[in-house]
């Protein structure tokens, strides 16, 4: 929908096809809509509603998608074969933008091992498929399946032949996320530079994260002049997942001035974006999850915290407000520092005396060596222990320490004012 400039990455979602293909992940019409919803005010380019002739619930969604979406492309999956073809379009053919996605494989183990067909075939199918499809919409997509593990020649003669069909965008897919940067970036290079008619076409790629390096993969693509991307919101897609629509479009927007590329996401709306989809497909996302993990602004050991309160620039990267968070989160645990410990006080509005916040910190330690988190009740509890209010309980489930450090604990707190301050 956006013109196109060669600095523009056009991003394509499909969390509702391939994210839901994912075991477990079903998604009802209502939650579809929901998400696509969502992914309007993201601000993605496209949006894969489905894959409609797989279900009637599937084509319901895929309609009311497109029927309701304004803004972004809607498009949905067939297979080359007419009848497929057939319930794409009727499901999206009243979207404001309406684009038919056609698959069909081009490996030599898919050709022979899946289809039982020869390249001349495949190839030829794939032509009429895209001329039938290019007679319903004037948007048709072409997905070779498995190029990055088929033959080069063959596959540039494929594209060749589909953009001389009438296709107008070319999807290179990493099915299988076999793959290597170097070895991908070279594949896209390729046919880009050598496939008749490449400048007619829009370049695309979709890669899959069986060894971790759908990010990567992506990048690659970029660089090697793919100006779309599919992804997914938290990254989930069939086995491992699909490139994850977060970490691609925040390494754009975290290292632009050495990429000189943009996109159209919102990225403030990434968190939102990517708890809607968590709570709907009923999956929640990794802690360590880039982005949008729960840890990935968070930070624990005394050594971090020290230097985030000083400066986050001594250890983030990018803002928590830029994907939508309100801050870092300072986790106070056993590893945690004086200085973390006191900024947590004060956001509690807790101010101590030197002498009590000593004590204060004394049994914090000897607490955070109990738990695995120390929270907002725990400091209250501490807190009023030295000012000598508490009953000495503080909420992790033991009696009370006592007062009295043991010698072990003296020489741990004296280690720690030395390494944490
Ligand atoms: O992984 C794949 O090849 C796909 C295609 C439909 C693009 O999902
Ligand atoms: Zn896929």
């Amino acid at each position: 929908m956006t013109e196109r400039s060669p600095d523009r990455v056009f991003i394509f979602d499909t969390t509702l096809r391939d994210g839901e293909q994912s075991p477990g992940f079903h998604l009802d019409p209502n939650s579809k809509l929901r998400i696509a919803r969502q992914l309007e005010k993201l601000g993605v380019d496209v949006i894969e509603a489905g894959f409609p002739i797989s279900s009637p619930g599937d084509f319901e969604a895929c309609r009311r998608i497109a029927r309701e979406i304004r803004g972004a492309t809607v498009t949905a999956l067939a297979r080359a074969v007419q009848e497929d073809i057939d319930a794409v379009w009727g499901a999206i053919k009243e979207a404001e933008s309406p684009q038919i996605h056609i698959v069909l494989s081009v490996s030599d183990v898919h050709i022979e091992r899946k289809l039982g067909m020869t390249r001349e075939q495949v190839i030829k199918r794939g032509a009429e498929m895209v001329s039938y499809a290019r007679s319903l919409c004037e948007n048709v997509e072409y997905s070779p399946e498995d190029a990055g593990r088929a033959d080069i020649d063959y596959l540039i003669e494929t594209v060749e032949t589909m953009i001389a069909a009438g296709a107008n965008v070319i999807n290179i897919p990493d099915t299988t996320g076999y793959c290597l940067p170097s070895e991908f970036g070279e594949i896209v290079r390729r046919v880009i530079t050598g496939a008749r008619g490449s400048e007619k076409a829009l370049f695309s790629v979709h890669c899959h994260n069986d060894l971790g390096l759908a990010v990567g993969n992506t990048l690659a693509a970029i660089s090697a002049g793919a100006r779309r991307v599919e992804c997914t919101i938290n990254g989930i897609g069939e086995r491992a997942g699909n490139t994850s629509l977060e970490e691609i479009v925040m390494l754009l927007k975290v290292r632009q001035s050495k990429l000189g590329l943009e996109c159209g996401i919102d990225t403030t709306e990434i968190t939102r974006t990517s708890r809607l989809v968590a709570e709907l497909t009923g999956t929640p996302v990794q802690p360590n999850k880039a982005v949008v993990g729960a840890n990935a602004f968070a930070h624990a050991s005394g050594i971090h915290q020290d230097g985030v309160l000083k400066d986050r620039l001594n250890y983030e990267i990018m803002k928590p407000e830029d994907v939508g968070l309100s801050d870092s989160r300072i986790v106070l645990t056993a590893r945690s520092g004086r200085h973390a410990f006191r900024h947590r006080l004060t956001r509690l509005g807790i101010e101590l005396t030197e002498a009590k916040a000593d004590i204060a910190w004394q049994r914090f330690l000897q607490v955070a060596d109990t738990k695995k988190e120390i929270t907002d009740e725990d400091l209250r509890k501490i807190a009023a222990i030295a000012e000598g209010n508490g009953n000495g309980h503080e909420g992790n489930g033991h009696p009370p320490v006592t007062d009295q450090l043991n010698d072990h604990n003296h020489v741990a707190d004296t280690l720690r004012h030395l390494i944490f301050g």
